[in-house]
């Protein structure tokens, strides 16, 4: 609509700082790409911030794998508990989401542990099984140091979480342990993964060129082929030519490196985090973090007298509740009209919002989205050019991208200017999620046995 009211000035001035320039981006992927490499580097590793963990996942599936298995996902906002049959080209799933109350996300690790064992020996229950012992692929999305397909050492926590004695343990023996205390159900785990690396699973099922899985959701991270000569570290079987690499990229910048980008925004929302210093790249991204950084931006401007006629409100000025699904809502209201903008500013006790506040509102989630859209771009650019392969499909899943309605454009419109020429590139979003994923590691690998 033609008379929909004008970006303030002002507020446009002061939002550059959440604009990237060319010349940023790519100073980002020059330093991105510096540390890839000495994260897969035997010398360099054990100091690297991008740690490019390798998986020990070097088959990708072939879309013969069949049989029953159960698959766990924790690491996002819910904890799944999956029961799959793939059969071929058919797969069925039955999938069941238990809430991770804080007090657990933030207590003991045995607590954790006995409360995954314990909704797991549920649904075993519930659905029959629990006289089986059925092959497990557990996605547990946090760093981990891998030792083979089945072990994995934590190496921190990340996102909200936070339980004690599980930082440089083994994580499959503390599931273990777990279903061991409780000793009603059998299990046999065959693989742990990453989030990242099971949505490039899950794509290259379908699509054979699937060479780099990310995720755009509560947090941020990203998985790529790699050619085992490259990774430094990796001790399973050479024969192979390649292995997935787990670059944990959620922790650039947090010896400084993004220092060139981070705004006063970026600073406060580290500040008051669980985990302060740490994941400061994923902090400028994703969903766990997206909403409370406009939300900082709006009661910057409201308290300077740009928005809202000086006047905020309790709701806005309380930490973390702009949710990050508010700034999908706000951008999915057509050009000139605020109908979910307005209905956002209402939750938050601002109904004087004027149509000015509005589209003054609408752009700040704007800047804050696309700031976020083209970090991606420019790190998923960095790991294209990196594998120089002519033509490349990028597996995607994450509440972000899934539910943002411009990030894929976004995105395709970025890395298309960024990466080198000729290369050929498609963003595939990843149907079916976490469940397949996880189900489809335990397949390749007793395909392996
Ligand atoms: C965090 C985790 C990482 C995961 C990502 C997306 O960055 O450390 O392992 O892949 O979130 O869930």
């Amino acid at each position: 609509m033609s008379d929909a009211p004008e970006v303030l000035p002002e507020i446009r001035e002061q939002c550059k700082e959440l604009m990237l320039s060319g010349h940023q981006i790519h100073q980002i992927m020059d330093r991105l790409l510096e540390d890839i490499k000495l994260g897969l580097g035997k010398e360099s590793h054990a100091k690297a911030i991008v740690k490019c963990f390798v998986t020990y996942v070097q088959d990708l599936p072939n879309g013969k794998e069949q049989g029953k298995f159960l698959a766990l996902d924790l690491g996002g906002t819910n904890f799944r508990v999956l029961i799959i049959e793939l059969e071929g080209e058919k797969f069925h799933m039955d999938p069941k989401i238990y809430a991770i109350p804080q007090s657990i996300m933030l207590g003991s690790g045995i607590q954790l542990f006995d409360h995954i064992a314990e909704c797991l020996a549920n649904f075993m229950k519930e659905h029959q099984i629990a006289h089986l012992r059925l092959p497990l692929g557990f996605t547990f999305s946090f760093p981990l140091t891998q030792k083979g397909l089945t072990k994995g050492i934590l190496e921190r926590w990340t996102k909200g979480f936070n339980c004690s004695g599980c930082v440089g343990q083994d994580v499959v023996q503390l599931l273990k342990d777990a279903l061991a205390r409780r000793n009603d159900v059998q299990i046999d785990v065959c693989g742990i993964l990453n989030d990242t690396t099971g949505t490039l699973m899950s794509c290259a099922w379908k699509n054979h060129n699937c060479r780099i899985g990310l995720i755009v959701g509560t947090g941020s991270n990203a998985c790529y082929v790699e050619k085992v000569e490259n990774a430094e570290l990796f001790d399973g079987d050479t024969t192979k030519p390649y292995v997935l690499i787990n670059t944990e990229w959620g922790a650039f910048g947090d010896n400084g490196r993004l220092d060139i980008v981070r705004t006063e925004y970026d600073r406060e929302i580290d500040q008051y985090s669980i985990n302060k210093g740490k994941q400061l790249f994923e902090k400028m991204i994703s969903g766990m973090y997206m909403g409370e950084l406009v939300r900082l931006v709006l009661v910057k401007f409201t308290k300077s007298n740009l928005l809202f006629g000086g006047r905020g409100s309790d709701l806005l000025f309380k930490r973390g509740n702009f949710f990050t699904k508010y700034v999908s809502e706000i951008e999915s209201d057509k050009r000139g009209n605020y109908t979910n903008c307005r209905q956002v500013l209402e939750e938050l006790g601002l109904n004087h919002a004027t149509d000015q506040d509005c589209s003054n509102v609408r752009f700040i989630c704007e800047c804050v989205s696309r700031r976020a859209a083209h970090l991606v771009s420019a790190v998923v650019a960095t790991l294209i050019d990196k594998m120089d392969e002519e033509n490349v499909t990028v597996g995607i899943d994450g509440s972000v991208y899934r539910f943002h309605p411009r990030f894929h454009d976004l995105m395709v419109e970025k890395i298309s200017e960024l990466v080198k020429p000729g290369i050929k590139f498609d963003l595939m979003l990843s149907h079916d999620g976490s469940g397949r994923r996880a189900a489809l590691v335990a397949a390749v690998a007793t395909r392996e046995r």
